[in-house]
């Protein structure tokens, strides 16, 4: 490659950035990723942590899944608590489909070596980065760092820098529109040093607030409760954490969490978010540079690795057979997964929490839905098979 120019010009190395990245090399295409973080902050930074099936199979396809296969651990179903009380939502017997928990820090540790080893141009602590020429055959990346200023040409330019990347913020805002809603609180969650006493994630609504269990490994646990978005986590104290955790996931049956020490722990706000089209020109958005979704549902790393599934096989039909088909429609494809995904984690997140506004009837709807879904196995089919993934589109 010419110095300054690559066929596709990546902002982000999340799994969105990385895996386009991977994927475009194994069809011969050259990238260049521009992160603005360090590879050790990228690698270590806390995040979620459950594969769908049809993320799996992707990452299996693309031969980065070695890893996975030995140290994920695959989940048959999930369960769902009310008040202490449990029912298990069986995801192979509904389906025929598991979910794989591994950590989405573990899929960008595994795609970043990958990258590396195969000769990849990865750029991290890349600061301050800006987009031009969208609408051009070339547009161009204009990288400032230590008073120097460097450009890189690029057939294509992919925004994979998040949601508070610089990519969408480059489209002008009369060319797309925004669909948004905040949710009236956030996740306190916190990894301990505890090995799991279940098998399987336990999504517990309770009176208190919501709680979720679950994992990374034989030896770490990973555990959420509902609260305040605008709480402080200075005033959450680590036997407070636990008390409040106890208080909400102990069951009926005498099971309750392990304690252990807390390796970490953080507030994330709520959201739901869409743009469309994710095109602006020759700029192409995927993951959470396009969309958010509250973590409910455990599908922001998969959405992000579906869009980048689609936006490999559009950039390899326009450079192998000139076909841009694929690249116009590119929007359209990931909008119909991505509003299915964002009604799901937008239902799941309502099934679960408090709301401080519900009424004694929106109370009341809200149990009668959680005991039909613990009665009819039409509702559990319903969840589990958007909750494992569905299926890719053929494009
Ligand atoms: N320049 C370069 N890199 C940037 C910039 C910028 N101006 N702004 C942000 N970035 C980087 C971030 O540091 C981050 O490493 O872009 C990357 C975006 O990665 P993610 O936030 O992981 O987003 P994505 O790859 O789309 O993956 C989506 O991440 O937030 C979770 O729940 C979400 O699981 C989902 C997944
Ligand atoms: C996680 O393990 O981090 C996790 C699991 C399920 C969710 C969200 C997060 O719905």
């Amino acid at each position: 490659m010419p110095r300054g120019y690559t066929q596709v010009g990546i902002i982000g190395a999340g799994p969105a950035g990385l895996m386009l990245s991977h994927l475009l090399h194994l069809h011969g295409i050259h990238s260049i990723v521009l992160e603005a973080r360090s590879r050790s902050y990228c690698e270590e930074r806390v995040r979620a942590g459950v594969l769908e099936h049809t993320s799996v199979d992707l990452l299996q396809q693309a031969g980065v899944a070695h890893r996975l296969q030995r140290e994920g651990l695959r989940h048959q179903g999930i369960e769902i608590g009310v008040d202490g009380m449990r029912h298990r939502i069986p995801f192979l017997e509904c389906t025929g489909k598991c979910v794989t928990v591994y950590g989405q820090r573990e899929v960008v540790k595994d795609l970043i070596a990958r990258r590396l080893d195969d000769g990849g141009d990865l750029r991290f602590e890349c600061g301050d980065v800006s987009l031009h020429h969208l609408e051009d055959e070339q547009p161009l990346i204009r990288i400032h760092k230590n008073d120097a200023i460097e450009e890189i040409r690029c057939d294509f330019l992919a925004g994979c820098d998040g949601f508070h990347g610089i990519s969408r913020a480059s489209i002008p805002a009369q060319a797309i529109a925004l669909y948004e809603r905040t949710y009236p609180f956030a996740w306190l969650g916190i990894l301990a040093e505890a090995p799991p006493s279940r098998e399987e994630l336990l999504y517990m609504h309770h009176e208190r607030g919501f709680a979720l269990y679950s994992m990374r490994s034989p030896r770490i646990t990973r555990l959420y409760l509902q609260c305040r978005p605008d709480e402080d986590i200075r005033d959450w104290s680590d036997d407070r954490i636990w008390s409040e955790l106890h208080a909400r996931l102990a069951c009926a049956d005498g099971w309750h969490p392990t304690p252990g020490p807390i390796l970490q722990k953080s507030i994330t706000g709520m959201r739901s978010f869409v743009v469309e089209p994710l095109q602006y020109g020759r700029l192409f958005l995927a993951g959470d540079a396009a969309h958010i979704v509250p973590p409910t549902g455990a599908k922001g790393m998969n959405l992000a690795l579906a869009d980048v599934h689609y936006l490999g096989l559009a950039l390899h039909a326009f450079y192998r057979r000139g076909d841009e088909a694929a690249l116009r429609s590119y929007s359209q494809t990931c909008l119909q997964r991505i509003w299915k995904a964002q009604r799901f984690s937008w239902w799941m997140t309502s099934l679960l929490h408090r709301f401080p506004e519900d009424s004694p009837f929106d109370r009341k709807r809200q149990r009668a839905e959680l005991a039909y879904l613990a009665a009819s196995r039409a509702a559990a089919t319903s969840l589990a098979e958007n909750y494992v993934g569905l299926p890719l589109d053929p494009i």
